[in-house]
């Protein structure tokens, strides 16, 4: 992280007062002054001074949110709609969202300020699974399970092998519940509506082995770090 971003961030100065700070020879990372602007540091493991004064190293979060429908998957949006990081009320850190759920979809998220947490669960190549139950227009039949799990061409490619089954019926609906572990741009939307079902409400139940137990809707909680250690090995061990 750039040196002036990482003071701003632990509250020394403002983003373009840290830059002063810096020009003016007042910041050490371990010892040494630093007067060059793009200087990156690690956040985690450099010690970094102003005029002496040691900032704390950035501790690391780790929440686990029950997204509410309404709210966007970001920390801040230009036309004011409700944002994620509004719900989360006892951090003052930089969390951000790892990944995204639609506008309109409701469950689980998580947020973190671990840059590299979040590429390790985000990127399809660690094949972390999350689950999603979606409640469509229309009785699925379980052919189109069998399209579902099998692959659909969507415009930007076919999905990759997916689980995919019906928990239940209602007057001219199906609950459905699918695992997949891609993150395409409202990809489960977008398959469902492919065989012919929209998706008249959708929910994240599960991501690896996190579940909603114990968060009701808009609730959120820390993950232990044993869970967060649990969530790095699923990633990593595809
Ligand atoms: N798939 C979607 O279509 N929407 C989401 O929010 C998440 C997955």
């Amino acid at each position: 992280m750039r040196l002036a971003k990482y003071l701003a961030n632990q509250g020394a100065a403002s983003r373009r007062k840290s830059e002063v700070l810096i020009s003016q020879g007042r910041v050490t990372v371990n010892g040494s002054t630093v007067s060059e602007q793009g200087f990156k540091i690690d956040p985690q493991k450099d010690r970094v001074e102003v005029d002496g004064k040691l900032l704390m190293p950035e501790a690391k979060v780790y929440i686990l949110l029950n997204k509410p429908s309404g709210y966007l998957s970001s920390v801040s949006d230009p036309w004011g709609r409700p944002v994620v990081v509004d719900l989360i009320k006892d951090s003052n850190r930089r969390i951000y969202p790892v990944g995204r759920l639609d506008f309109d979809t409701e469950g689980l998220l998580l947020l973190s300020n671990d840059g590299e947490f979040a590429n390790l669960i985000i990127h399809p190549r660690h094949q972390i699974d999350k689950k999603y139950e979606a409640l469509v227009t229309g009785r699925v039949s379980k052919d189109t399970i069998s399209k579902l799990k099998k692959g659909i061409v969507l415009e930007d490619g076919i999905t990759a092998p997916a689980q995919a089954r019906i928990l239940g019926y209602e007057p001219e609906k199906t609950l459905v519940e699918i695992i997949i572990h891609e993150g395409k741009k409202r990809q489960i939307k977008r398959m469902l509506a492919c065989v012919g079902h929209p998706v008249e409400k959708l929910k994240r139940t599960g991501i690896a082995f996190l579940t909603l137990e114990g968060l009701s809707v808009g609730q959120y909680r820390y993950l232990t770090s044993e869970e967060v250690v649990k969530l790095k090995a699923a990633a990593l061990n595809y």
